[in-house]
């Protein structure tokens, strides 16, 4: 049955149902059309599914900056593959990732979420995401449209940006995934140019439509949509969540009152049943070819795990290895280092969280390496609010007499039902929710308790009361900080080794509106000696060990989502803990495990510098393979590294009367710091191998080039050769308006020792032209194509003459 026959069957009233979430993450099943309730979720390294707990697993990848660091377009169409099977699995038809705005300050609090500061390494990651989430019959809505490179009053903000830049660098990853046939996009909370996303009819109905020919939907951020007539208008189809929002009734009030045209809600559910048609929801329709390709016959399911060890190691980008201590061998004693060895930051906060049921921490990975011997110490611990606790976790769900209206086993004590309840709970009933776990402490002494969330919390300890009170946001907080970035309450209390007792916390719930918004962690930590202690103690132990090796990360209250990063020094003593570390044993290794830029005071110290994202589950097994040479760290930067914050050229994210200016224009990243003149810590590109390489030679015909390079060293490596173009200059005009050079192209290779190998790369037309008043405009004259290691490290040139 075609599309355009079941619009004649719908009444109004049941078209603008369509276009607003029955709930949280979905949209209705409309059984009189064949239509399956359209479910939603979040990624972008796993499929959280409709709840927001660890009742609901989900594998965990490595994060986006992770992925984007493989340039590896074939891995990470796999890595979609995967998502798609996840996203079958858990009942799940569109994913809403890939995030794909772009890194323009390093404070950005997404930052891990996006993959790169270039715009093409980003539209060729992204397009490949697309393409394996979508190879799978599963959705994918790159987000967020446009110009959400930051979080400081993402509500609210109105980005002043040229169109130039506009179009050359911020909208370029997105008209690059559309034409790679992405089936949906996700409109921003922002404004762009003093109109929010979700109504700005140039952007998504002029460009995003009509220029690019989208044929897909387009859903609002949660909660983006502020208007019925001119969000409906300006191109917007859908607007999450629901029931309640400003379209509903209303906006069939405003079509029977002739404000807004029924042609547009035809077409807003036209691109809507062309999306479940696409995803197999659509049972009335012939089967689309892409719904069930999945697990179609002749496709064999993806192995998670073994996908996420491989990505983790081929994004780990190892920027300094001196005296090629890396990989190490003849080691036999590591002392390991630092607070994330032990508990790994697998992933940033925010949305982006998806809750794997298993999780290897460098502890576990290297400690399963046989013949040496691992001593952890902790070192200092960065994280502000207390971790929550592991084992079996009784969360009930009482009445207003403490009546159980159900039980439901978690494995951590976290608490977290967003948008719906599980099913088996009368929301009318709920009145609290606690959580209840028995421990058994290791150690005697003044063991820390807390609650972190927004309201009144009552904590026991074997029934007695050791907290009743209220913890409160502070003024001024995101919506949603209560669950982003929840305050914290602690008290301390005297616990036996070895003497179990029973914990809980409680808080008052219920469904409100029919939206449920459960949120809050019971946290512990062991009695202290203290961080001058534990420092001098992880110093003992370097001193003691062959190599030290020291995890040093940023913490849940710097990278998430809702709020900027204020700095980007590590967080605590880390700085301190890793200088005395190196002047305890010179052959130290720093494994970075942040998603995005930190500061490194003690760079010239160390030995080796590691960064390896948020590695995702297999964090730990990775490690282990990249640092005992199983595996090679295959990873480059896809974002420049600065040695100090004040280097950074384009820092400032924070609103000024409600506007943040993108006064540099095209130049972000890389560029930015080549116009400057000045040199960060690593450049855009930069990563070492286990092999060395030489560039042999360049040929270029058209508007293809080809390299040939050889691996020099003694094991087999992998290289990634970047192709950089530097446009022609006008004399007199040293900017001429156009960055030095600009990422054009990039190839994996891997080799043999000795052997050589040709690489072949077509560079974009788009590489060529600007954008212009009236359109983009091919600029003639003579370009130089370079191939090489980093946008600073370039090996063989060749001219790419273009002509009017
Ligand atoms: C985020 C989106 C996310 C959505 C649903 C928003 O706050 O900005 O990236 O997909 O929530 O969780």
């Amino acid at each position: 049955m075609d599309i355009e026959e079941l619009i004649r069957k719908l009444d109004l009233s049941a078209k603008v149902r369509l276009l607003t979430g029955a709930d949280m993450w979905s949209l209705p099943a409309l059984p009189e059309i064949g239509l399956d309730r359209l479910v939603m979720s979040d990624g972008p390294i796993g499929v959280r599914g409709e709840q927001w707990t660890s009742a609901d697993p989900s594998i965990a990848l490595p994060s986006p900056t992770a992925l984007a660091a493989t340039w590896d377009v074939e891995l990470v169409r796999r890595a979609g593959r995967l998502l798609a099977q996840e996203a079958r699995r858990k009942g799940v038809h569109v994913l809403l990732a890939p995030t794909i705005n772009l890194h323009r300050s390093p404070l950005g609090g997404r930052h891990f979420e996006c993959f790169s500061e270039d715009p093409h390494l980003t539209g060729e990651i992204g397009a490949a995401y697309v393409e394996g989430v979508q190879e799978g019959g599963v959705g994918t809505t790159p987000k967020h449209f446009v110009a959400n490179d930051f979080e400081t009053d993402r509500f609210t903000v109105n980005v002043k940006v040229s169109e130039k830049a506009l179009r050359e660098v911020y909208l370029a990853p997105f008209e690059r995934v559309v034409r790679a046939g992405a089936w949906g996009v996700m409109a921003a909370y922002n404004s762009v140019n003093g109109t929010t996303m979700t109504e700005h009819r140039t952007l998504q109905r002029d460009v995003l439509k009509g220029e690019w020919g989208f044929d897909g939907f387009v859903v609002s951020d949660w909660t983006a949509t502020r208007s019925t007539e001119a969000s409906a208008e300006g191109g917007l189809d859908v607007a999450m969540p629901g029931p309640s929002g400003p379209w509903g009734e209303k906006l069939e009030a405003a079509v029977r009152e002739g404000r807004v045209s029924e042609e547009i809600v035809d077409d807003q559910v036209r691109r809507v049943l062309r999306l479940a048609h696409r995803v197999g929801a659509l049972r009335s329709a012939d089967p689309s070819p892409s719904a069930g390709a999945a697990d179609g016959p002749g496709r064999a399911p993806i192995d998670g795990t073994a996908l996420a060890r491989e990505a983790a190691a081929r994004s780990f980008t190892l920027l300094r290895n001196e005296g090629g201590l890396l990989p190490l061998t003849g080691v036999r004693s590591v002392a390991l280092i630092g607070s994330a060895a032990a508990e790994a930051r697998i992933m940033g906060g925010g949305s982006a969280q998806v809750f794997p049921d298993r999780v290897v921490s460098p502890l576990e990975g290297l400690r399963a390496r046989a013949g040496v011997e691992i001593r952890h110490a902790l070192g200092t611990d960065p994280r502000v609010r207390l971790a929550p606790l592991t084992g079996r976790v009784r969360a009930l769900f009482l009445d207003a007499g403490d009546e159980i209206l159900a039980e439901h086993p978690l494995a951590t004590t976290e608490a977290r039902w967003v948008g719906s309840l599980p099913p088996d709970v009368d929301g009318d009933r709920l009145a609290s929710v606690e959580l209840r776990i028995r421990y058994t402490p290791a150690v005697t002494g003044a063991h820390e308790l807390s609650v972190a969330g927004a309201g009144a919390f009552t904590v026991t300890v074997d029934g007695e009361t050791v907290f009743d009170g209220t913890v409160r946001l502070p003024e001024g907080s995101d919506p949603v900080a209560a669950f982003l970035a929840p305050p914290e309450q602690r008290v301390t209390v005297a616990l036996t080794e070895g003497v179990p007792v029973e914990l809980s916390a409680r808080h008052p719930a219920g469904a409100f509106g029919g939206m449920a918004f459960v949120a809050f962690t019971l946290g512990h930590a062991d009695p202290s000696p203290g961080d001058d202690a534990l420092i001098a103690e992880a110093v003992r132990a370097a001193a003691d060990a062959d190599v030290a090796v020291v995890v040093a990360s940023t913490t849940l209250e710097v990278e998430s989502e809702g709020f900027d990063r204020t700095s980007l020094a590590l967080p605590g003593r880390q700085d301190e803990l890793i200088a005395k570390v190196a002047e305890a044993n010179p052959r130290t290794v720093v494994v970075v495990n942040a998603g995005s830029p930190v500061e490194m005071p003690w760079l010239e110290q160390v030995s080796a510098v590691l960064l390896t994202w948020f590695p995702g589950q297999e964090a730990g097994n990775a490690l282990a393979d990249v640092l005992f040479g199983d595996a090679e760290p295959g990873g480059r930067l896809p974002t420049t590294w600065p040695l100090r914050e004040t280097d950074v050229p384009v820092l400032d994210v924070t609103p000024v009367d409600g506007e943040v200016v993108y006064d540099e224009g095209v130049f972000i990243g890389y560029r930015a710091w080549e116009r400057a003149g000045r040199a960060p810590a690593f450049w855009f590109g930069h990563g070492l191998g286990y092999t060395t390489w030489s560039y042999d030679t360049i040929a270029v015909t058209g508007r293809t080039v080809t390299v040939a390079v050889t691996n020099t060293g003694e094991r087999p490596g992998r290289e990634i050769v970047q192709f950089y173009l530097s446009p022609p200059r006008s004399p007199g005009e040293p900017d001429a308006g156009r960055p030095a050079r600009l990422l054009a192209g990039f190839d994996v290779v891997d080799a043999e020792p000795g052997q050589t190998v040709i690489t072949t790369v077509t560079v974009p037309e788009r590489a060529f032209q600007v954008w212009t008043a009236g359109g983009w405009a091919t600029v003639p004259g003579d370009y130089t194509v370079e191939a090489g290691r980093s946008v600073a490290d370039r090996r063989l040139a060749a001219v790419v003459p273009v002509r009017a």
